[in-house]
C-alpha cells in the first residue's frame, strides 16, 4: 500500500530549494569575503566590492538603479518597512492606506496592527479572479490616500494584476504604490520602471536563492525611513552588518532569471498536463486559479466533498508536498483569506488545495501526482480522516472518549514533549500495543511531523479500529499551533503502554 517514492515538491510557492550556482557563489563569500563592508581597509574593501556587485546584479534583475536597492532580510520584512514607514507616524491618524483583500499576510497583519494604531486601512474591491476593480480604486483614490498597497502576482491563486494600469490611476491622484513582487521574480517579467511603482519587495528564496534575504526598492526619491536604526549600512535605511553570502547567493539566484524565464512556457504547459491528468479523474474539479494571467506555476484546485488536509497528509505520505494556501497558514483552521475574499464559501475553501509547480518538475513528478490522487479517489488509499492541531485543544485533550496515542521514537520523545495525556507505543513493533488500544475510543495517532503516524493509522483502521484519526503536521504541527498549550501542558501525563511479551 506504501511504496516509497523520492519526494517531489508542488509547493514552490512556499520555497523552492537552493540552486547550486547559488551554493558555489555562497560558499566562495564564506572562503574569501569575510571583512566587513564598514570597514577601512582592504579585507573590508573587497567585501563592500562583493556587496556592490551583489547591489548591481539585483537592480539589473528588476530594472532598478544600484542604489534603489536596500537588502532586507526577506519579502516580509521589505513590506513592514514600507508599511511602517507611512503608517508609524506620530501622525498616524490621518494616514489612509488603500490595499487588495488578497495580500500577503505580512501586508494584512501588518496593516491590522496599523489600524489599531489609528491609521484607516481600507479594501480595494476585487472581482472573483481577485483581480483589482479600477473603478472601485478610483472611487477610493478619489477621497485622496497616502499609499495603494497591490501585489503584482498572488501567491495561493496565481492572479497576476495590472499593476501599471493601478500606478497610472494612483499617480494621477499623487498617491504611491507598494508592489508586492515576491511571487512574481522568476515566473514573470518584473520591470519596476514598467510597473512605475514607488516601492517593491523581493524574496530570494522564492527562485532559487537562500531564505533570509530578500530587497526592498525604493524609487529615487520616494520618501523611506529605517525599521531597523543603528549603523549607516544599506544608505541608512537598514542597519546592520550585510549578510554578504546571504546578498550574494540573491545576486546569483538574480542571474538565474532570464533562465527561470525562458522555461516558464514549458512549466505552463507541464501545469496544463497536470491539469488535465486531474480533470480525467474528478471531472468536478474547480479551477480556483484564473484562466487568464495567473502565474504559470500555480494551480488553485477545488475538489469538492474532499478535505484539504485529507488530501495533504495522504499526498505527504507519498512524498508529494502541495499546500491548502500560504505556507504560513500551514495547519490554521481558518479558510484562507485569498479565497473568502473571491468568493468562496469556507466549506469550499476546506477542498482546495494550491499545488505550485517548480522550473524542474518533470512529466514523472506530474503521472505520480495524478496516480496518487487517483488511487486516492477511486478508493484503493483506504481513507483516515486528519485533524488539524488547532481543533487538538484542551477540552479535546481531557475529552475520556478520545485516546491520543503517541508513536514516536524514543529520541524524538526526549527532543521534544508530546501531547498531554498520551499513550506511548513503538511504532517498530506496533502490534504488540494492541491489546491495550481500546476500539471503543476515538484514536488520535500522532507522531513528529505527521507522516510517519499515517501507515499506523491505516493499520488501526485494517484492524477494525472505526474511529481512527491522524494528527496534521504531528507534535511538532501541535506545537506550532498551540504554543501556550504546549508550554503549559506539553508532556504532561504520558503514560507508556506495556507491550505483550514476545512468545519465547
Ligand atoms: C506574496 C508574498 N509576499 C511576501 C512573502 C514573504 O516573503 P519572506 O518569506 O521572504 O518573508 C511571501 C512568502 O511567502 C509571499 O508569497
Amino acid at each position: 500500500m506504501f511504496r516509497l517514492h523520492r519526494s517531489v515538491n508542488f509547493d514552490n510557492n512556499a520555497t523552492t530549494a537552493v540552486s547550486r550556482r547559488v551554493r558555489r557563489a555562497m560558499n566562495r563569500v564564506l572562503r574569501r569575503h569575510h571583512g566587513n563592508p564598514s570597514g577601512a581597509h582592504a579585507l573590508a574593501r573587497s567585501a563592500a566590492a562583493n556587496l556592490q556587485d551583489s547591489r548591481e546584479a539585483v537592480a539589473q534583475t528588476v530594472n532598478a538603479r544600484p542604489d534603489e536597492i536596500v537588502f532586507t532580510s526577506g519579502g516580509t520584512e521589505a513590506n513592514s518597512q514600507v508599511l511602517a514607514a507611512f503608517g508609524e507616524t506620530p501622525k498616524s491618524e490621518g494616514i489612509r492606506i488603500l490595499t487588495m483583500p488578497i495580500e500577503h499576510p505580512s501586508i494584512m497583519k501588518t496593516l491590522e496592527h496599523l489600524a489599531g494604531r489609528g491609521c484607516k486601512v481600507e479594501t480595494i474591491p476585487v472581482d472573483a479572479d481577485g483581480r483589482v476593480r479600477m473603478d472601485g480604486l478610483e472611487g477610493l483614490l478619489a477621497e485622496g490616500a497616502s499609499l495603494v498597497c497591490c501585489m503584482l502576482a498572488n501567491n495561493e491563486i496565481g492572479t497576476v494584476q495590472d499593476v501599471p494600469a493601478i500606478s497610472s490611476l494612483a499617480r494621477r491622484c499623487g498617491t504611491p504604490v507598494l508592489c508586492d513582487c515576491v511571487q512574481a521574480l522568476g515566473k514573470i517579467p518584473v520591470d519596476v520602471r514598467v510597473l512605475d511603482v514607488d516601492y517593491a519587495s523581493f524574496s530570494a528564496h522564492k527562485l532559487h536563492g537562500p531564505k533570509g534575504v530578500g530587497a526592498l526598492y525604493v524609487r529615487r526619491g520616494a520618501p523611506m525611513a529605517p525599521l531597523l536604526r543603528g549603523g549607516h549600512q544599506e544608505a541608512g535605511l537598514r542597519a546592520g552588518t550585510e549578510g554578504l553570502h546571504n546578498i550574494a547567493g540573491f545576486a546569483e539566484a538574480c542571474r538565474g532569471v532570464p533562465d527561470l524565464l525562458a522555461r516558464s512556457g514549458a512549466v505552463a504547459a507541464r501545469r496544463d498536463e497536470l491539469l488535465a491528468g486531474l480533470r480525467a479523474i474528478r471531472p468536478d474539479l474547480v479551477v480556483r486559479s484564473p484562466a487568464d494571467g495567473c502565474l504559470p506555476n500555480t494551480l488553485s484546485l477545488g475538489f469538492p466533498g474532499a478535505s484539504n488536509a485529507e488530501l495533504i497528509a495522504v499526498l505527504d505520505m507519498n512524498g508529494i508536498a502541495v499546500s491548502a494556501g500560504s505556507a504560513c497558514a500551514a495547519g490554521e483552521t481558518a479558510p484562507s483569506h485569498v479565497l473568502t475574499a473571491i468568493g468562496v464559501s469556507e466549506e469550499e475553501a476546506n477542498e482546495t488545495i494550491r499545488i505550485s509547480l517548480g522550473d524542474r518538475t518533470s512529466a514523472r513528478d506530474v503521472k505520480h501526482l495524478v496516480r496518487t490522487l487517483r488511487d486516492f479517489f477511486s478508493g484503493a488509499t483506504p481513507s483516515v480522516p486528519v485533524i488539524r492541531p488547532s481543533v487538538v485543544d484542551e477540552a479535546f485533550l481531557e475529552n475520556h472518549d478520545n485516546f491520543v496515542l503517541d508513536v514516536r521514537f524514543e529520541l524524538e520523545r526526549r527532543l521534544m514533549k508530546g501531547l498531554p495525556n498520551s499513550h506511548q507505543a513503538s511504532m517498530i513493533s506496533f502490534g504488540r500495543y494492541l491489546h491495550q488500544i481500546p476500539k471503543d475510543k476515538n484514536i488520535l495517532v500522532v507522531c513528529s511531523m505527521g507522516v510517519d503516524a499515517t501507515a499506523i493509522a491505516y493499520s488501526l483502521h485494517s484492524r477494525g479500529y472505526r474511529h481512527v484519526a491522524l494528527l496534521l503536521g504531528g507534535v511538532v504541527g501541535w506545537q506550532l499551533a498551540q504554543p501556550a498549550l504546549y508550554r503549559r501542558l506539553g508532556g504532561m501525563n504520558a503514560a507508556r503502554l506495556t507491550p505483550k511479551k514476545r512468545p519465547q
